[in-house]
């Protein structure tokens, strides 16, 4: 595994009337028993059923990819968390690093032997988009999400803010750190062009995203 990241990408849907999940699908009932007390407790504590629903297989799909990654059963993993809140695996030899991500109706985890983040946000027309970029977005960005056609500008803007999200909760930060201070090409090929000291040298930050979005 060193050097491999390994990624997993989940739709997250309630189960038909009497349709038999496929071989890949992952009953959420059956999910739950892996849940620690503290999980269970957030789960519980989610008002909308798509959150929970979404919670639910994040949770249970890190502990069934990270169960599988360090041989051990995922009922047993025990997590801790860093000052900032970014999650850490317990008693872990081989240092694996995991990220999770729940949004309605996808959820992404990802696991590797280095900091790694990951972020799903779901695709939906962003409102009030000038004053969420001047937040978000660095001012070469807000430049180019401006030049971008109208009927893309959401999607462009959710592709600097997951890119963006990602590298933070990579870094540990999350969005305690302010967003607009990573600036990023969100190009086919995404780069990350210059971050805060805090992060180091933008050379170590490397970033992955399907092309098209
Ligand atoms: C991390 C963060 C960006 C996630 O935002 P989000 O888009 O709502 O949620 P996502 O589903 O993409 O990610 C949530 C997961 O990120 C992880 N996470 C939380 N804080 C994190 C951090 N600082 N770094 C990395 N990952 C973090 C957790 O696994 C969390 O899952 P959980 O809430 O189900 O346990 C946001 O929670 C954040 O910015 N947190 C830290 C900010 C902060 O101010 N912390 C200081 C006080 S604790």
């Amino acid at each position: 595994m060193p050097g491999e990241i390994v990624f997993w990408l989940a739709a997250v849907f309630p189960p038909e009337e009497g349709a038999t999940p496929g071989p890949t699908a992952l009953p959420l009932e059956q999910g739950s028993t892996l849940l620690d007390a503290q999980e269970t407790d957030c789960l519980t504590r989610l008002r909308h059923h798509e959150d929970r629903r979404s919670y639910l297989a994040a949770h249970a799909g890190a502990r069934l990819i990270l169960g599988h990654v360090v041989g051990r059963p995922p009922s047993a993993l025990r997590f801790g968390a860093s000052a900032n809140g970014k999650p850490v695996l317990l008693l872990n030899p081989q240092e694996i690093d995991f990220s999770l991500s729940h949004a309605r109706g996808a959820v992404a985890v990802a696991a590797a032997h280095m900091p790694i983040g990951v972020d799903v946000e779901p695709m939906r027309e962003m409102d009030q988009l000038d004053s969420v970029s001047e937040l978000v977005l660095a001012a070469e960005e807000q430049a180019v999400l401006r030049k971008a056609s109208k009927a893309s500008r959401s999607r462009l803007f959710l592709r600097y803010w997951t890119l963006k999200e990602a590298l933070l909760k990579a870094a540990g930060l999350g969005f305690a750190a302010p967003p607009n201070e990573v600036i990023i090409d969100a190009g086919p090929i995404p780069t990350v062009l210059s971050v805060p000291p805090a992060l180091g040298s933008a050379a170590q930050w490397h970033l992955i995203a399907p092309s098209d979005t």
